[in-house]
């Protein structure tokens, strides 16, 4: 069982976001546990404080180390940095090493991962420094915290847990772990709107419709993502 524990100053944001197709069947089948946890429990104001303003100075806020710290440190039951094997501590934030899909294999080997949802400005590097395994980023573009991202994780990751997948599909021939985007796909109508199914796909020769396939996928990874063939 893999148990995801989230930090975030918005614990509502993932409401039943995690209620939905294969997530959904692998926490039924005990796979997988999803928990969000709200941030300001760990603090010991009367305000429940998480930020402050930068050192330095400039714009924004930035958010406190201190109840981070002592959030990771009762979900991991470790002091910080000494978390132990199986478990990952990740930060979402736009500086992070990008979210790949072998870096979601790695993970998803993992027993527990406490995800840290970013927001203002920025996080205290301390944070970062000497409390995570990792510094995770989903793409480059800016969300508005890292709540969005941690959906993303959660999603990339769980397709990937042995078994949570149908047997009818499997996560090994999909786009980026061949190396290259999926190929086209289609169903009935064979005609629609004027538009044909390629006849290859009707005609039930399997070496071609492998070739065309193959073609296909070079094809449409030349025009989208070329950087994937360096
Ligand atoms: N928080 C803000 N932007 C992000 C991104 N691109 N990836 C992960 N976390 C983020």
């Amino acid at each position: 069982m893999l148990r995801f524990d989230i930090v975030t100053i918005f614990p509502e944001f993932f409401g039943e976001v995690f209620d939905f197709g294969i997530i959904r069947r692998a926490r039924a089948a005990g796979l997988l546990s999803v928990r969000a946890h709200d941030l300001r429990h760990w603090t010991h104001d009367k305000h429940h404080i998480v930020d402050d303003r930068p050192f330095g100075g400039g714009d924004g806020m930035v958010m406190k180390p201190e109840p981070i710290f002592e959030a990771v440190e009762e979900l991991t039951g470790e002091k910080a940095g000494a978390c132990p094997a199986g478990t990952r501590v990740v930060l979402l934030s736009p500086q992070g090493k990008r979210l790949t899909q072998a870096l979601a294999q790695e993970l998803s080997a993992a027993d527990q991962i406490v995800v840290i949802c970013g927001r203002y400005e920025g996080v205290d590097e301390r944070v970062a420094q000497t409390l995570i395994t990792e510094e995770i980023s989903i793409g480059d573009y800016v969300l508005s915290g890292g709540e969005p991202a941690a959906v993303v994780l959660v999603d990339a990751v769980t397709r990937l847990l042995p078994g949570a997948l149908g047997s009818e599909t499997s996560a090994l021939t999909e786009s980026f772990a061949t190396g290259l985007l999926d190929y086209p796909h289609y169903t009935r109508p064979p005609e629609f709107r004027g538009m044909r199914v390629p006849e290859v796909l009707i005609g039930g020769h399997h070496g071609e419709i492998e070739r065309w396939r193959q073609e296909q996928a070079l094809e449409k990874t030349k025009k989208n993502r070329p950087d994937l063939l360096e």
